[in-house]
């Protein structure tokens, strides 16, 4: 379908682009810095920088709680910022989000610089690693489409932390290494994030896979496109029963990763890249929820940002991800509830529902991941309204047949500070999905529909390891708040990509 003049072209990935052109370094203050934080813990000892003792700062109103931030009056010279840390020995999840919250009550300000007088027991890598994240993550903002923003990009960003000086030093060395880690890391939220937040009008499935053919090429994965008559030749009957109705084409968006040497291992990533979810002939009521529809791609952006940051993570593993793109849109030529699709590999479905589209276009992806011979499957999708009702907007549920790769992914959700709670696969509730006339039916019971989400695609991986992360609950956030901004949040990128670093068979 051709873009009509209302839908003008805009950048792809502006976030991106933001990223790309902030330095991040380690080291003291420069001159010409603009702002200057000090991170202050909830008890102990103050900066002396701050020229405030702790009773002053408390009678501001400033606890050194973490995310809390005190702007102090200067009369001259960079603006000057409390920090709070909370406990006097900060976790990586807690200097992640001061830096966040400094660079958010900063974002005047195109220069600054965070002195951390105390990073606990983290080590260097560690350090610059979350501190990188949480400047990225935190001064993210999706501001293409506003004429007149008032967004300040970040040009450069210092950080002086106590014992780490310097660069020369082994450990001022490390730091570097770890800011570099943080933000590689952060590209992939960061990327996940932009695709997501752009109006459905200005990314089609086909755009998405243009998109993701440029990131291959600029970050080494290679990238293969599927079109319609290619999913037909698939049999791909899940992606293309719900592209039906769509006056625009759909996309499997097949990712390749292959790491220098002996690889440890083969994972597959699977993303849901629904377009925009209408709910097809099973329209949506009226619900400003549905306003957030255009991020139901979020599994798919996610997997494409974690791929942008395997080779440079140095991911010694084989990763292949599938990318089941369309939008989920009623007309007259949608599927119809009671129609039968036929998922790749010959599983009939009866369809009771047209918006639990998302299982229908990931059951096909599921099952190519297993003819390819992966070791172990994770699949991401933004799948049920029940993930947002059981554990809200800051905890995803997960779901996983192996309990190496549970582990594998509860780490990496530790490790990147993106909450998972692991979810029984209660097969009990298996029975609900039985249908009279095909092998399944893509529709549970009243209760409990983000397990019955999880055991309609689990019918289609067989004997593969697989874990399933619902990210519907915590794909969006309505405030900038830690790590999270206000909109997109790119939850599950940092998940797959630390998985798929460290994965082997
Ligand atoms: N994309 C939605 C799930 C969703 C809901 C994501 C809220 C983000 C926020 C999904 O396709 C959907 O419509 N699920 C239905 C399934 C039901 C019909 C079995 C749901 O959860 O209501
Ligand atoms: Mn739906
Ligand atoms: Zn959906």
């Amino acid at each position: 379908m051709s873009r009509t003049f209302t839908q003008s072209p805009v950048p792809a990935t502006p976030g991106l682009d933001a990223l790309d052109a902030v330095t991040v370094a380690a080291g003291s203050a420069p001159d010409g810095v603009q702002a200057v934080g000090y991170t202050v813990a909830a008890s102990g000892d103050v900066p002396a920088a701050l020229g405030l003792d702790r009773e002053a700062l408390s009678r501001a109103g400033f606890e050194g709680k973490p995310g809390s931030v005190l702007a102090l009056p200067s009369a001259s010279g960079p603006g000057v910022f409390a920090v709070g840390v909370g406990d006097d020995a900060p976790t990586g999840a807690a200097l992640r989000d001061a830096a966040a919250a400094f660079v958010r009550a900063a974002s005047r300000w195109a220069d600054v610089a965070l002195v951390v007088a105390d990073v606990g027991g983290l080590d260097a890598v560690e350090t610059g690693r979350v501190l990188a994240e949480g400047v990225a993550l935190g001064r993210y903002r999706y501001a293409v489409l506003q004429s007149d923003s008032k967004h300040v990009p970040l040009e450069r960003v210092t950080f002086d932390v106590a014992g780490f000086e310097g660069t020369a030093g082994a450990d001022g060395g490390r730091l570097a290494d770890g800011i570099a880690a943080g933000l590689r890391d952060a590209r992939a939220t960061v990327v996940a994030r932009d695709l997501a937040n752009t109006p459905p009008g200005r990314l089609t499935a086909t755009d998405f896979g243009t998109v993701a053919q440029e990131l291959g090429a600029r970050f080494g994965f290679d990238v293969e496109l599927f079109d319609k008559a290619a999913l037909e030749g698939l049999g791909c009957g899940g992606l293309l029963g719900v592209n039906q109705g769509s006056a625009e084409e759909p996309r499997m968006i097949k990712l390749s990763y292959t790491p220098h040497g002996e690889a440890t291992g083969h994972l597959g990533l699977v993303g849901k890249g629904i377009m925009y979810d209408s709910g097809g002939i099973s329209l949506k009521p009226s619900d400003p929820m549905h306003l957030l529809m255009k991020m139901d791609m979020g599994g798919a952006a996610a997997v494409l940002g974690a791929f942008t940051a395997l080779r440079d993570a140095g991911a010694t593993a084989r990763v292949t991800g599938w990318l089941m793109c369309t939008d989920n849109m009623p007309s007259g030529s949608s599927y119809k509830l009671g129609d039968v699709l036929v998922a790749r590999g010959g599983t009939t479905i009866e369809v009771k529902n047209t918006d639990a589209e998302g299982r229908l276009v990931m059951c096909d992806a599921l099952v190519l991941a297993t003819e390819d011979g992966v070791d172990a499957i994770v699949d991401i999708a933004t799948l049920t309204g029940a993930a947002l009702m059981s554990l809200g907007q800051a905890r995803a549920p997960f779901f996983a047949t192996d309990e190496a790769l549970a582990d594998a992914v509860s780490a990496a959700a530790e490790s990147a500070d993106e909450p998972v709670w692991r979810f029984p696969l209660e097969r009990k509730y298996r029975s609900q999905l039985d249908s009279g006339i095909a092998d399944i039916a893509n529709l549970g019971g009243k209760y409990a529909g983000a397990t019955t989400a999880a055991l309609f695609l689990e019918h289609f991986v067989g004997e593969t390891p697989w874990a399933h992360l619902d990210i519907a609950g915590t794909m969006q956030s309505d405030s900038d708040d830690s790590w999270r901004s206000k909109g997109a949040t790119g939850y599950g990128a940092r998940i797959l990509l630390h998985t798929a670093a460290t994965f082997s068979r």
